[in-house]
């Protein structure tokens, strides 16, 4: 580690330490002294607690404040919230900030969860915009700007947009044009980049949401920066939104007990992208061009590029590849991968790998990567693929009972199958990439349950439905 850098959490810890401190504080293992496993040991002396001079992540006055300025420097933001709950809390809190119970929020239906249960702690009322759909790809893509302009025009009474950019296949909508018609309407506009924290940093990638003036930005740097899980940061910009309730807010919904390994990494995430983090991304841009090459001759993958997007861009070190050609499932793909070639990307759908790249990735692990994908299309499948099923036909199904209701209601269990027609308690959700196909409170249909249905038989992971097959659902409902 280079000592020169300014990152004054961590040379605070370090200074700590060179004290050889006696503890008789939490953490219990005493600087890593009690872990049975050596490993463990080096990590463990860096994980100490708020003791003085270490401040305090929830009234911050020394190094977190020092370090959470710095971070909003670097990210251009007015100010910035270190996450040691992942965007997850971030994007609660934001959301609580902004919406009183029964304010409107406008937000595109292929939110992540965490967007739901934002609005469920605050009571807010989700008015849904449907995304734009990649037929291709079979992906959710851009959400339109003259679509959230529709919503603002027909919901005068909003109090906000909330947009997910990028999406989890790295497609940003327009966000000049978004915030612009965003901000004539005079609504705040928080932006969902958990994907996009290292956008910043690069001429080669898409704007980063504050340069843009969103009003609050949240970003996992645990996803594309070199923060430890679930690092994240919240940043806001300009006046519309109140840095007091947002800290408020997470207050509330984050542990008394911050991770000071989570917040220095937070800390060097941030200096490294200062120092290096144009070269870096060079780097691993020139490695995925290279791959995206070598693969355009293998015909049977299509690697998602800016020219398959209207109205919008993708970051490039997304890879998101289409496997639907050799008569196998992205999931099936993705378990090969895996148990054969011990290769594993971050997710995949029914038709589609995706692989999350950063300048850790190697130019021999994209060589790796490339010939397992044409070793794997050697053993082609001769089948009809699934192209009869798609998110797209789901629709956003009805709202039958206000997410703000449903918290305080009683619920029993059936199975998925028979649940068509019943209004659900829980969340439906694919995981990754976290998207709810059904929410609290909504109508299930038949449609999303045959989705559901396909993505569990091929092997798929689905949060809300259990190992039964059963589902929860709202009594009465
Ligand atoms: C679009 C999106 N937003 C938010 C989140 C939540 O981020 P975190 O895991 O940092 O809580 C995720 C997680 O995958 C995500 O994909």
């Amino acid at each position: 580690m280079d000592i020169n850098l300014n990152t004054p959490i961590y040379n605070a810890m370090k200074k700590h330490l060179a004290k050889n401190p006696v503890s008789f504080h939490m953490p219990g293992h005493k600087f890593g002294r009690t872990f049975i496993i050596p490993d463990l040991i080096n990590v463990g002396q860096l994980d100490i607690t708020e003791i003085p001079g270490l401040d305090n992540l929830h009234q911050p006055s020394g190094i977190i404040k020092e370090a959470q300025e710095l971070a909003a420097k670097a990210f251009g933001a007015h100010h910035t919230f270190f996450l040691v709950n992942g965007s997850t809390c971030g994007i609660q809190a934001a959301i609580m900030s902004l919406c009183n119970s029964g304010d409107k929020l406008i937000l595109p239906r292929d939110c992540h969860k965490a967007a739901v249960s934002g609005m469920i702690l605050s009571g807010a009322v989700p008015v849904y915009v449907r995304p734009q759909f990649n037929h291709d790809f079979n992906i959710s893509s851009v959400v339109l700007a003259d679509n959230i302009e529709k919503a603002l025009k027909e919901n005068t009474d909003a109090v906000g947009v909330y947009i997910t950019r990028p999406n989890y296949y790295g497609i940003c909508s327009d966000i000049e044009k978004i915030s612009k018609i965003v901000h004539s309407y005079d609504k705040v506009l928080i932006v969902d980049e958990a994907h996009g924290a290292h956008f910043k940093f690069s001429n080669k990638l898409p704007d980063c949401a504050l340069q843009h003036n969103s009003d609050i930005c949240i970003q996992s740097a645990h996803k594309t920066l070199s923060a430890f899980t679930p690092g994240a940061y919240l940043h806001v910009k300009g006046g519309r939104v109140s840095v007091d309730t947002i800290r408020h807010n997470l207050g509330i919904l984050e542990t008394s007990s911050p991770s000071y390994l989570v917040m220095a990494s937070l800390d060097i995430s941030r200096a490294a992208m200062e120092k290096q983090g144009k070269e870096d991304i060079d780097v691993l841009c020139e490695r995925v061009k290279n791959f995206c090459q070598d693969i355009k001759d293998v015909s049977e993958y299509r690697v998602l590029s800016d020219s398959m997007i209207k109205s919008g861009t993708i970051d490039v070190t997304r890879l998101v590849i289409n496997v639907m050609n050799i008569g196998r499932t992205g999931i099936e793909v993705e378990n090969i991968l895996r148990n054969k070639y011990n290769i594993q990307v971050e997710m995949s759908d029914l038709y589609n790998i995706v692989c999350i790249t950063t300048h850790g990735n190697t130019s021999e692990e994209f060589e790796k990567l490339k010939n397992a994908l044409c070793e794997i299309k050697l053993d082609f499948k001769k089948r009809s693929i699934l192209t009869d099923i798609c998110i797209e036909d789901i629709g956003i199904p009805e709202q039958k009972v206000d997410l703000k209701e449903i918290l305080h209601k009683s619920f029993f269990r059936k199975s998925l199958l028979e649940s068509i027609g019943r209004v659900s308690y829980g969340m439906i959700t694919p995981y990754p990439p976290g998207i709810p196909v059904i929410c609290p409170g909504e109508v299930i249909t038949k449609e999303a349950v045959k989705y559901i249905v396909k993505i569990i038989e091929a092997g798929g992971n689905v949060t809300g439905v259990e190992r039964d097959g059963t589902v929860l659902l709202l009594k009465g409902g």
